[in-house]
């Protein structure tokens, strides 16, 4: 009889690619698995890998508070801090109705918001669910769907009549449209880029506010653009109208962001408009900035810590080299960057042999929330990541390896949450606000549904500042792209009404 074949291996290909053999007869019916020994060894290199000291994290806060300050300076720079012309906080005495369209990274919403005043306000939403179709097609089709959203709930929530819209009236809208644009006034954006896998050609470079504007008119619909916000600049503003000692607003939802308020005369690039107070002086107006901070460390990769994972995942995005902070933190990419660990680990023949996984070797097939599920599996057996696999991706898992996959998450999700820290701490730094202390509001989905990620963003602000960490306080925000919006409005019409600042 000649000898067995049977077993698992892996031998290196010339290429240096790595080939995972199984062979196995017909009558074993068992899987070969990981023993829990291998996949501690695993684990100690990932945790390597993905643990940010605080030595680290200190350096990333200083490198990042150089970016905000030359971003002020000088205009195009890779960290845009880009001015809002939303100028100084709310009263909370705003009122009147106001639409609210949201172009997210996920989804479009429509609103209607009704300010009482005396920070009381009233919503009416619906949403619609973007395809990935829509972010690829062309941008001005993109801006009439918007607009067509716009005109069904127009007519189901408002329409003409009695209380309703008088005949000729119109409503003013806040457009929260959550990417880079540059403005020259509150009513204009120039795409700088597309981000969170969105790719609408005929955009990038163009005045969205006016693209927008002719499906407006395409449509016919009584409504007039105020503003062209981003949903961090909403959630700012939102915040604060409810909690006033909320001075930055975060984002970390499919994308990553932060605004906060700066005084104007800390602008330098912005010195040649004279913005100026009643009293014909810089000193005290205040305007908020869009950060952009995503765009941290693009291109030179010079700060942070990337692995080889969060180069493939940079690498075949549909924008290398950009949004460098954003791939290693966002919503829309963790997922991915377990995906890649898993499948390193299966090409050289770790895991799942004798398995078909072709399932898990499809990109962006492993969600983010499956990780914020594996790290709330309650149970001992964790039978809710036996779910996931063999639900998903028709791949049977022992225990050792279930660990595996959660402790892995862990990392992953963990080290977003202390970037995360390092930006905040970036703004608090430049701002000079750890002694007295600040209420930082926090939205997105990572935010608000991964399990411990405010706890570990609060436990980063710590390692970086000691006991004063304490001081910033993350808290989950009011909804910026709807009610943050409408307050912008309601402020900008404020403003023009009183004729300051009317040329932006
Ligand atoms: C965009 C920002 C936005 C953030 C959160 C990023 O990709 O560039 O404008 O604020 O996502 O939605």
């Amino acid at each position: 009889m000649p000898a067995s074949r049977r077993g698992s291996g892996s031998v290196i290909l010339p290429t240096g690619q790595t080939l995972a053999i199984h062979t196995r007869t017909q009558d074993e019916e068992d899987l070969p698995h990981a023993t829990k020994r291998t996949m501690a060894d695993h684990l100690r290199k990932y945790e390597s890998l993905f643990t940010l000291t605080p030595q680290r994290m200190r350096m990333i806060v200083e490198a990042f508070t150089e970016t905000l300050e030359l971003g002020l300076n000088k205009p195009n720079q890779i960290v845009p801090m880009i001015p809002t012309y939303v100028f100084g906080w709310p009263t909370g005495e705003e009122t009147g109705d106001f639409l609210a369209l949201d172009l997210g990274g996920t989804n479009l919403r429509v609103c209607l918001v009704t300010l009482q005043g005396a920070g009381k306000f009233e919503i009416t939403q619906t949403k619609y669910r973007l395809t990935e179709e829509q972010k690829q097609d062309d941008g001005q089709k993109l801006f009439d769907f918007c607009a067509e959203c716009l005109k069904t709930f127009v007519e189901t929530n408002i329409g003409e009549g009695p209380g309703m819209l008088k005949a000729g009236q119109t409503l003013p809208l806040g457009f929260t449209f959550s990417y880079p644009c540059s403005q020259e006034r509150i009513d204009h954006g120039e795409l700088i880029r597309w981000t969170k896998g969105f790719g609408a050609p005929n955009t990038e470079g163009r005045d969205v506010a006016e693209m927008f504007k002719q499906s407006l008119a395409k449509y016919n619909l009584p409504i007039h653009l105020t503003a062209l916000i981003n949903d961090t600049t909403g959630t700012l503003i939102a915040s604060h109208y409810v909690n006033p000692r909320t001075k930055i607003a975060v984002i970390f939802g499919t994308g990553c962001n932060a605004a906060y308020m700066e005084h104007v005369k800390g602008i330098p690039k912005i010195a040649h408009l004279g913005i100026l107070d009643e009293c014909g002086e810089e000193k005290d107006v205040d305007m908020a900035i869009n950060c952009e901070w995503g765009a941290f460390d693009s291109f030179e990769h010079e700060h942070l810590p990337r692995t080889k994972y969060d180069a493939i995942v940079d690498e075949t995005s549909n924008k290398p080299g950009e949004q460098a902070f954003e791939k290693l933190i966002s919503g829309r990419y963790l997922g991915e960057i377990l995906r890649l660990v898993i499948c390193e680990l299966i090409d050289e023949g770790v895991l799942f042999l004798g398995q078909n996984t072709y399932k898990l070797e499809k990109p962006y097939c492993l969600d983010t929330a499956f990780l914020s599920l594996m790290e709330s599996d309650p149970t001992d057996e964790l039978l809710m990541i036996i779910g996931i696999f063999t639900h998903f991706f028709a791949l049977e898992t022992t225990l050792a390896e279930r660990q595996f996959f959660r402790a892995l998450a862990k990392l992953i999700g963990r080290r977003a949450a202390r970037l995360s820290s390092c930006g905040i701490a970036a703004i608090v730094n430049k701002m000079g606000y750890l002694e007295e202390g600040c209420s930082v509001g926090a939205d997105g989905s990572l935010y608000n549904k991964y399990p411990g990620f405010p706890d570990r963003v609060h436990e980063g602000l710590q390692d970086i500042f000691g006991d004063k960490g304490r001081n910033i306080v993350t808290h989950h925000a009011e909804d910026g792209s709807g009610v943050g919006s409408a307050i912008i409005a309601a402020m900008t019409k404020i403003r023009k009404d009183a004729g300051l600042y009317a040329h932006v």
